[in-house]
C-alpha cells in the first residue's frame, strides 16, 4: 500500500490507476491488459546475460526520455501534456542514471546502443497518418504499451531473482513505469473518441501478444 505513494508526480485517478493498484497488490501479470504473459524462463536468460540486459535497459530509459521530449517539441501548445511529458522525461533520465550507476558499481560499462526492435515493430502496427492528433494518439498508445510491457518484465524479474539489490531496484522501477502507462493511455483517450482509442488499443495489444510469443530468448527488457 505504501509503495503506490512513492511515485514522484501527480497522477489523476482513473480506471488504469485502479488497475495499476490491483496489479501491484494481487501480483497478476495480466492486469495491464497484456495478452501474453512472459514465461519465467526468460528470467534465467536475463540473469545469465545481466550486463546485456542492463545495457539494453539503460538505453531503453534514454529512449523513453527522448520520446517524451519529442512529444513536448511536436505538441508544444498542449500545456498540460507538455508538463506531464517533461515530468516523464526527467524521471526516465533519473532511471537511466540509476541503471548506469548500478552498472558502474558492478564493474560494467554501458557500451554502444543497439536498436530496439521491439519498439520499431510496435510502431509499424499503425499506418502513418498526416492527421496530427491521430499521430499523437498512435504515439501515446505505443508508449503506453512499451511502459506496460516494461512494467510486466520488471515484475517478473523482481519476483524471480535471488539478488536482493536487483529485486528491490526492479520493484521500485516497476511502480514508476506502471504509472507512465496510465498517463500515456489516459492522454490517448483524451485526444480522440474513447471507443475509437479503445478499439485501437485492443488491436495493438493483440498484435503485441503475437510478437511476444516469439520472444523470451534474449537478455533484453523486451527481448
Ligand atoms: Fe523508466
Ligand atoms: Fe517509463
Amino acid at each position: 500500500m505504501f509503495e503506490i505513494y512513492k511515485v514522484n508526480f501527480f497522477i489523476k485517478f482513473s480506471k488504469e490507476n485502479l488497475i495499476v493498484f490491483l496489479f501491484l497488490q494481487v501480483e497478476t501479470n495480466s492486469m495491464l491488459g497484456l495478452q501474453f504473459e512472459t514465461e519465467t524462463s526468460w528470467v534465467a536468460v536475463a540473469k545469465n546475460g545481466l550486463e546485456q540486459l542492463l545495457i539494453d535497459h539503460a538505453f531503453a530509459e534514454q529512449k523513453a526520455a527522448a520520446n517524451a521530449m519529442s512529444i513536448t517539441i511536436n505538441y508544444s501548445e498542449e500545456t498540460e501534456l507538455v508538463r506531464d511529458m517533461m515530468d516523464i522525461a526527467i524521471e526516465e533520465m533519473e532511471h537511466f542514471k540509476m541503471v548506469h550507476e548500478l552498472m558502474i558499481a558492478r564493474g560494467m560499462v554501458l557500451g554502444q546502443a543497439t536498436k530496439n526492435d521491439y519498439a520499431i515493430k510496435l510502431q509499424k502496427f499503425f499506418t502513418k497518418t498526416h492527421d496530427r492528433t491521430e499521430a499523437l494518439v498512435q504515439r501515446l498508445l505505443v508508449a503506453a504499451l512499451i511502459e506496460a510491457r516494461s512494467c510486466e518484465r520488471f515484475k517478473v524479474f523482481a519476483d524471480n531473482m535471488e539478488d536482493e539489490e536487483l529485486c528491490k531496484f526492479y520493484h521500485d522501477l516497476m511502480i514508476s513505469e506502471a504509472n507512465h502507462y496510465t498517463l500515456f493511455l489516459g492522454y490517448a483517450r483524451k485526444y480522440m473518441d474513447t471507443d475509437y482509442v479503445n478499439e485501437k488499443w485492443n488491436a495493438l495489444l493483440a498484435y503485441e501478444a503475437q510478437m511476444m510469443k516469439e520472444r523470451g530468448g534474449l537478455a533484453k527488457v523486451h527481448g
